[in-house]
């Protein structure tokens, strides 16, 4: 199963997140992140910029490859991926923008984008460490409820729930939020070599609880994790609230030499 880790709060998570992550550039300078927008991982993408900073970790080869995009909304708008992804991640910590790949939610060729995105992901040699949050539906990249567990990146209608609880990044006007996207299938997800889950707060605990403790569905995207050799949540204590069997996942953890990292 995946490896649950209840922390304190966001910092302890991006803490295990940034020494993930800086471990991994220090050994292979070329590793190929994934990367998340939304406000859940900007506490880690933080401590993994002062992890850099701090042991002088060269970023310059690393690559990168963002979930998801809205579709039809110009790059240059401040809340595109393309913006978020830059403003969050590419110049705090300092990568090379040419390195930064995020799918092209240009709606002329919407059509061919997510079979050239996956492509794109196979070349660079798969995505190492994949950084994900998760929707209050169980969501992952945006990929929806009944989203194919087998799915490559593609394009997708958002829930009008996601698209209520994503209102907060354009001014709470639900008409500013696009309807359609392009993301990272949950089969292109699968693919990557480890995926860390951060999950903060009590409006994710039932779809935390789905994902682990419920049946492998399209209903609960997230649930697909439990198919992955190697998936690690890190949630705190309000997200971890529904969890039936939360004190044994302290426990393993607890118990778990150090040795072993995430
Ligand atoms: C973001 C993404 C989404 C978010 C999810 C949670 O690239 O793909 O799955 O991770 O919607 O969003 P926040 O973190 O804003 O609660």
């Amino acid at each position: 199963m995946a490896e649950i880790i209840i922390v304190r709060d966001q910092d302890e998570a991006g803490e295990l997140y940034a020494h993930c992550v800086a471990d991994l550039i220090a050994v292979n300078p070329f590793a190929v992140l994934g990367l998340a927008t939304g406000s859940t991982p900007l506490t880690a993408y933080q401590h993994l910029a002062w992890q850099i900073r701090d042991r002088g970790i060269d970023v310059s080869h690393v690559r990168g490859f963002a979930l998801d995009e809205y579709a039809g909304l110009p790059v240059e708008h401040p809340e595109s991926y393309r913006s978020v992804i830059t403003r969050t991640v590419v110049e705090p910590l300092g990568l090379d923008p040419r390195h930064i790949h995020v799918p092209d939610g240009a709606l002329e060729t919407l059509p061919t984008a997510g079979e050239e995105y996956d492509r794109a992901i196979a070349a660079a040699g798969g995505i190492d460490v994949q950084i994900l949050g998760i929707g209050t539906d169980g969501h992952i990249g945006f990929n929806e409820p009944g989203s194919s567990l087998a799915s490559g990146t593609r394009v997708k209608t958002l829930t009008e729930q996601t698209r209520q609880d994503n209102a907060r990044f354009f001014g709470g006007n639900l008409d500013q939020v696009p309807t359609h996207c392009i993301t990272q299938g949950i089969g292109t997800i699968l693919k990557a070599r480890h995926v860390i889950l951060l999950a903060f707060g009590e409006n994710k605990a039932q779809a935390v609880a789905d994902s682990i403790e419920g049946g492998i569905s399209s209903f609960c995207p997230a649930s697909a994790l439990q198919l992955h050799p190697h998936a690690t949540f890190i949630i705190d204590e309000a997200a971890a609230g529904s969890l039936k069997r939360a004190d044994y996942y302290r426990w393993v953890y607890a118990n778990k030499p150090e040795w072993q990292g995430i």
